[in-house]
């Protein structure tokens, strides 16, 4: 296929990420919002209208994945299902490929690529087989914060001191905002494989050095561990099911919400550096809190999207509806709050849009494949494994492609 001027892309899904994108693609020049499908007509009617009305591009619903995929004006794929419909979503557009029903130039897929080590692998096979270029959407990879915060520590830090040894990241909030992210055989676990995919990645790409191949830095051994903190003390447990019903049954069958990781890898040079990565849905604070540290000899930085330039006061005269006005998963509508003005461009969703546009463009190599996904997929699993067992474990152990957490199989017990 000949590349187009602009790049129509479709969506699969329109939920809380979909429209996350849309808002994003204002900020997008290379590319169009083109359709939406999702097996709600009207949801996917309202993504579509969202896109229009931002204008975002002359988006329309679809009646199915075929269909879109078939449309001439549609260009490329953003996979962005709930996880466990990543393999029938993978399949039916490598389907309508291969069976010629239509021409992609790129699918970009969602974090997590999928939910073990097995199906990751499948899906890459998939998009391999049909000849699909593929990207793996890692929003905060292109965050200005870390993305800033790394060239300087590299090119001045790094540069006249020695490397980097020591890297932190952390994604935590109060919990997700739809029913199947807790339930563990859906999603594929709890808040490890929900979060913990950012954070791994986060300190694998600080720690880095830019221009270097990821495959640079070599695992050598991971320590997992998870716990339920929070949601499986009784009175939680009451108010899951209240909001989403019996499924939701964190008595008998909770998911971890505390996860943390910690990473050795051996650089090029025979060095020992070490990623930690905490992930929550038990964090109560104002809403959403993602930060990242990279140490070195002589030098560090810091990065906390909480600490942001912008705060408001309310004081506890001041009535109102709860929102997510001031920031994703907001807690509190009075006091001191901090506020985050532009979600989308500082949690990297506007850069890492650009970047797949033109990657799909054949302007520029894509950043991270699925490839990448699977290799984060491997960590996270490695990790699962590692707190199963309660021991660190060489990476990557044996037996990595057919593991499913306990917590997947709903027969963790905290
Ligand atoms: N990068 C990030 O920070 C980030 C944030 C949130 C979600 N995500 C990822 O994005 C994906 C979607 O999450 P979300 O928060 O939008 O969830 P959501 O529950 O808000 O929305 C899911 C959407 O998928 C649709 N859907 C349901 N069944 C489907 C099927 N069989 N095939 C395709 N679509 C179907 C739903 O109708 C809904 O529109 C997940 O994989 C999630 O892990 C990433």
């Amino acid at each position: 296929m000949k590349a187009p001027a602009r790049l129509g892309v479709g969506f699969i899904g329109s939920g809380f990420n979909t429209r996350f994108h849309i808002q994003g693609w204002q900020g997008v020049r290379d590319g169009d919002v083109r359709g939406v499908w999702s097996p709600s007509a009207k949801n996917a009617a309202s993504a579509a209208k969202l896109a229009r009305d931002l204008g975002a591009g002359d988006a329309r619903p679809y009646r199915s994945i075929a269909e879109m995929v078939a449309d001439p004006d549609i260009h490329a794929i953003w996979l962005c299902g709930p996880n466990q419909a990543r393999v029938e979503n993978v399949a039916e557009i490598c389907d309508a490929v291969t069976r010629g029903k239509g021409e992609l130039r790129g699918i970009a897929c969602e974090k997590p690529l999928a939910r073990s080590v097995a199906e990751a692998k499948h899906v890459l096979k998939l998009v391999r087989q049909a000849g699909i270029t593929h990207g793996y959407l890692e929003n905060q990879l292109f965050s200005p914060g870390i993305v800033r915060g790394r060239e300087l520590i590299w090119a001045r830090g790094a540069k006249s001191a020695g490397r980097p040894y020591l890297a932190r990241a952390a994604e935590e909030h109060s919990g997700p905002h739809n029913a199947w992210f807790w339930q563990g055989e859906k999603q594929g676990g709890g808040v490890l494989s929900d979060m913990m995919c950012h954070s791994i990645e986060v300190v694998r790409f600080l720690l880095t050095e830019p221009g270097a191949a990821r495959s640079t830095l070599r695992p050598v051994s991971i320590d997992g561990r998870i716990a339920s903190l929070k949601w499986s003390r009784p009175a939680y447990v009451k108010q899951l099911k209240a909001r989403y019903g019996n499924d939701v049954d964190y008595a008998r069958r909770p998911s971890e919400d505390f996860a943390s990781v910690t990473v050795s890898y051996e650089t090029p040079e025979g060095l020992t550096v070490i990623g930690e990565a905490t992930t929550s849905w038990s964090f109560v604070g104002p809403g959403l809190r993602l930060s990242g540290e990279l140490l070195g000899p002589e030098y560090s930085m810091n990065w906390n999207t909480l600490n942001s330039e912008l705060t408001c006061f309310f004081s506890r005269d001041v009535q109102g509806n709860a929102g997510e006005d001031l920031v994703e998963k907001q807690n509190a509508e009075i006091g001191l709050m901090p506020v985050v003005p532009d979600e989308a461009a500082t949690y990297g969703y506007v850069a890492e849009d650009r970047h797949f546009v033109r990657a799909f463009l054949g302007r520029e190599a894509p950043l991270l494949t699925w490839q990448d996904g699977v290799e984060v997929m491997q960590m996270l699993m490695a990790a699962y494994m590692s707190a199963e067992q309660g021991r660190t474990l060489v990476f990557p152990p044996r037996g990595l492609d057919a593991f499913l957490p306990a917590v997947a199989r709903g027969t963790w017990q905290p």
